[in-house]
């Protein structure tokens, strides 16, 4: 199939790449000439594992082509949409670049072309978009396929995801769009993924629901941590037990500093921003509760830093372990932990930042920080350990070579990622969230 993907970030170039993977002719477009540079030379703008490989393949054989000139995806018949929705000033969705795409669109679309919306939107930006393009372009359908890929998995989560959702028009219009993404998908299908046709509200609705619960999940667990804290109970013993239950799952129950990134914190605020103007504030005023717990992680680890310092953090040497917003991920897109660096470092701490793969998006934007090349820099000399995100190098860190670096023994385990027994027995002062 000839298929165009509007928008190179993270969703976008991930997705125009697995695309290629799976044999369609595909051609990717950005506004970002320095962007789009980098893709046809077989660069990731960014740390995805297993992008750069499907990257390079899809241009060897030919099956990719990166772009900024949008007169380019005239002969497709499959159209992504797949540009970003920040956060505005007020919590709602900014929808300045998908209005943007769809009008720099419509004038290169034919009269049998699909325009499919990835992006996460407010509900009932689909049947609006809808209006505008048919009424450009009749003939031409607007579906809403939405995305529920995982950094760190970005590209096993879109060749073969977990489900299928597709948000089509009714009758047979719909029906057409149908078996167009069937054929998009049809590898995914093979493997018997569930697939769920949907209308066009209900499809954007799944999206953001799914992640509302999410960061829900998280929150609540969270939330017990805090309790747990208080009487002194382990919260991961607790996740465990109650995880054991098949209708509550283990999974999303990790308590720690919580959700950051580029979706979940971005995605409640504008749900709720959205339920506001469609009348509704109170069915979703709990997602308020659901953010302050997870703010409230953040806070909770700067207090501790201060009470473990002696009260005062200026002027001791802390080493932040982590600062991308999750492991296997150079993305620090609201990221807890270095949140909390540039609060420590505010207070007049000198911070000794380490990363194994987030420091040059770190740097950007905290420049204030000491980054380090290794683990042992950061450590050397430090009379706090703040281990924030939990990549598998910090899990392996050898406890008692640590004690021999550090001026003194204290760690914030802020993920419970750290082996608890044996870094106390290498002498440290253990901290853990909620345990
Ligand atoms: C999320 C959704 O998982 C994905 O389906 C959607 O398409 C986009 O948003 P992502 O932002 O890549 O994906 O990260 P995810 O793995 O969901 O983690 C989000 C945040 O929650 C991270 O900061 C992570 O550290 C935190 N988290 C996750 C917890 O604090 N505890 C957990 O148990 C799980």
């Amino acid at each position: 199939m000839r298929i165009s993907v509007i928008g190179c970030g993270y969703l976008g170039a991930v997705h125009a790449a697995s695309m290629a993977k799976l044999g369609h002719d595909v051609v990717a477009v950005d506004v970002d000439p320095g962007k789009i540079e980098r893709l046809a030379a077989g660069e990731a703008p960014f740390f995805e594992p297993g992008l750069p490989e499907i990257l390079t393949e899809a241009l060897a054989s030919g099956r990719i082509r990166f772009t900024t000139d949008m007169a380019e995806v005239a002969d497709a018949t499959v159209h992504f949409l797949a540009v970003g929705t920040p956060q505005g000033p007020t919590g709602a969705a900014d929808l300045t670049y998908v209005d943007a795409a769809v009008a720099s669109l419509v004038p290169h679309l034919s009269a049998d072309a699909y325009v499919v919306g990835k992006s996460t939107v407010p509900v009932g930006t689909a049947a609006r978009l809808a209006g505008e393009v048919e009424a450009a372009v009749p003939g031409a359908t607007l579906v809403w396929n939405p995305e529920f890929l995982r950094e760190g998995f970005a590209v096993q989560d879109t060749i073969s995801p977990d489900r299928l959702v597709y948000g089509v028009p009714a009758g047979e219009q719909g029906e057409r769009a149908t078996a167009v993404l069937d054929e998009v998908y049809a590898s995914a299908l093979a493997e018997g993924t569930p697939r769920l046709v949907v209308d066009l509200p209900t499809a954007e609705l799944v999206k953001v629901s799914a992640n509302a619960f999410l960061a829900t999940k998280i929150s609540f667990i969270n939330a017990m941590a805090e309790i747990a804290e208080v009487v002194g109970a382990d919260v991961t013993a607790l996740a465990d037990a109650i995880g054991h239950d098949a209708r509550i799952g283990r999974k999303f129950l990790n308590a720690g500093l919580g959700f950051g990134g580029g979706c979940l914190p971005k995605d409640i605020r504008a749900f709720q921003a959205r339920a506001s103007e469609l009348g509704v504030p109170d069915s979703l005023a709990f997602l308020a509760d659901v953010d302050a717990i997870n703010l409230r992680r953040r806070d909770h680890v700067v207090t501790l830093a201060q009470e473990l310092l002696g009260g005062d953090v200026a002027g001791k040497r802390v080493a932040v372990l982590g600062l991308a917003f999750k492991p296997n991920s150079d993305d620090v897109r609201d990221s807890p932990s270095l949140d909390i660096a540039g609060r420590l470092e505010g207070l007049g701490a000198h911070v000794a930042a380490y990363d194994p793969e987030a420091v040059v998006t770190a740097r950007r934007v905290r420049p204030e920080l000491d980054y380090t090349e290794t683990a042992a820099d950061a450590l050397r000399g430090a009379e706090l350990v703040l281990v924030l995100t939990e990549w598998n190098e910090f899990r392996e860190l050898d406890a008692s070579e640590v004690a021999g670096l550090v001026a003194s023994p204290v760690v914030v385990d802020g993920r419970n990622c750290l082996d608890r027994d044996a870094w106390t027995a290498a002498g440290f002062t253990y901290r853990g969230m909620g345990r």
